[in-house]
């Protein structure tokens, strides 16, 4: 791949091979190959994108099944996949830089990583970012995506850097206090001004690009991810096996009956929302996926049906929201008004609720309100329906098939999976 891209770029375009594969830290059977265009800095993004998506588009062999999805992430970029050898290369037009001062966009500064890695790495420390990669992979913690929101690969490589070798870094991780700065570039921990860095970031777990200080390599991993590594190690310490590496296996086999299961053994009743998704970039498909349940967990739990779990999932072009929630009924609400002082504000209340019942408490003023929709069953019945809330104009509102307890398998899968992601053992 990199001789056919040689050949049809122009001498002023280096073709660089970036990554794990470049670093020596991929994963047998869980890697794309990463290669980057990169062009002098005298052209304009627009050029600089078209002319490389251009070169990318030459190199496709169709008479070899091979095939490409272009991919928008802070500059677009092209996936070409091999479909009869099961690899996938990511071709990255890019500026070519020297420092992350120079930098255009932050796809550059994976150049600079190259170097950082590749200068600072033995074959040791190779093999344990690729154990880190797998302990990660088996608790569904590696990858920077919306979906996982754990450690990438980068942030893996820094991290045995930093700690020296995998068994370092779990007992690091093992006994973790937050807030935490790493300063990778002169492996150290920064102490006593955590504050400073935690306002910067907004975070309490930052890892500082050794390449760029403005960068938190560690700005996606969330909390639930954090917590989950700090658990994983801790028991994988404790009773070091084969078993506690790979973590537990579950099997999807018959999820209508295991989500029932669950359900009945909680006493909850559980409701999904299910319905189609386009094959457009998942990261933001998920994002939104996930702003709309948020919505509906408010309106729940402003309805008095707080949701004791939520879930959200996507498998095979279809998205699944779902609640678990107590069986209840709700049919009035008590509303706070305002303090008695606020005189106008008290009569505009007074005006508006009038029926059927207002009352005084402590310094303010209140009254009980119908509820509009007695059940969880009816409000979601009509997010499915009316406009109660905006959902990403793909969803078809008419489309969206709703449940309780008893789940389409087809549906269940895809919820099982989320489930049981979040289920620590079994
Ligand atoms: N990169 C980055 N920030 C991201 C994604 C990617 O800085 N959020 C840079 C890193 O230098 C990374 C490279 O782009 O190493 C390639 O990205 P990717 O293929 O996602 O990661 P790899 O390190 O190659 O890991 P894997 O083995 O999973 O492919
Ligand atoms: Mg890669």
């Amino acid at each position: 791949m990199m001789s056919r891209l040689k050949k049809v770029a122009g001498k002023d375009v280096e073709i660089m091979l970036t990554g794990s594969v470049a670093r020596g830290t991929n994963v047998r059977g869980n890697y794309d190959i990463d290669i980057f265009l990169l062009f002098k800095n005298n052209i304009s993004e627009e050029e600089m994108e078209k002319r490389g998506i251009e070169i990318a588009k030459r190199v496709i062999k169709k008479h070899r099944n091979e095939t490409y999805v272009m991919k928008y992430a802070e500059h677009p970029y092209l996936m070409l996949n091999m479909n009869d050898r099961g690899i996938t290369v990511d071709l990255v037009p890019s500026f070519k830089i020297k420092d992350a001062s120079e930098r255009v966009s932050a796809v550059d500064r994976t150049q600079l990583h190259n170097q950082f890695i590749n200068s600072n790495f033995n074959e040791r420390l190779r093999d344990d970012v690729r154990l880190l990669k797998t302990f990660l992979t088996s608790n569904g913690i590696y990858g920077a995506e919306a979906r996982i929101e754990g450690f990438s690969g980068y942030l893996c490589e820094l991290l045995i850097f930093h700690f020296g070798s995998f068994s370092n870094f779990l007992s690091a991780m093992a006994s973790l206090k937050l807030p935490a700065v790493l300063d990778i570039k002169n492996n150290s921990r920064i102490q006593g001004m955590q504050a400073d860095f935690v306002k910067k970031f907004s975070k309490d777990f930052i890892v500082i690009d050794p390449v760029d200080e403005n960068r938190n390599v560690a700005a996606n991993v969330s909390s639930e991810s954090l917590s989950l590594l700090m658990l994983k190690a801790r028991k994988f310490l404790a009773e070091p096996s084969v078993s506690a590496f790979y973590g537990s296996k579950f099997s999807d086999v018959d999820s209508k009956a295991q989500v029932r299961k669950l359900g009945k053994e909680l006493g909850l009743d559980v409701y999904v929302l299910a319905f189609k998704v386009p094959d457009i970039a998942e990261d933001i498909i998920w994002q939104q996926i996930k702003k709309m349940r948020k919505r509906i967990e408010d309106i729940l739990k402003q309805s008095n049906f707080a949701p004791e779990l939520s879930f959200q999932n996507i498998s095979d072009k279809f998205g699944v929201i779902s609640f678990f929630i107590n069986p209840m009924s709700c049919n009035s609400k008590k509303i706070a008004g305002p303090q008695i002082i606020m005189a106008d504000s008290v009569d505009a209340f007074m005006k508006k609720h009038r029926k059927p019942f207002v009352f005084i408490e402590g310094d303010k003023i209140y009254s009980m309100q119908k509820q509009a929709y007695k059940t969880p069953d009816e409000l979601l019945k009509e997010i499915t329906g009316k406009k109660i809330i905006e959902v990403p104009s793909y969803i078809k509102k008419e489309k969206i098939y709703f449940y309780k307890n008893r789940i389409p398998e087809q549906h269940a899968k895809i919820l099982n999976q989320a489930i049981k992601t979040k289920l620590l053992w079994q």
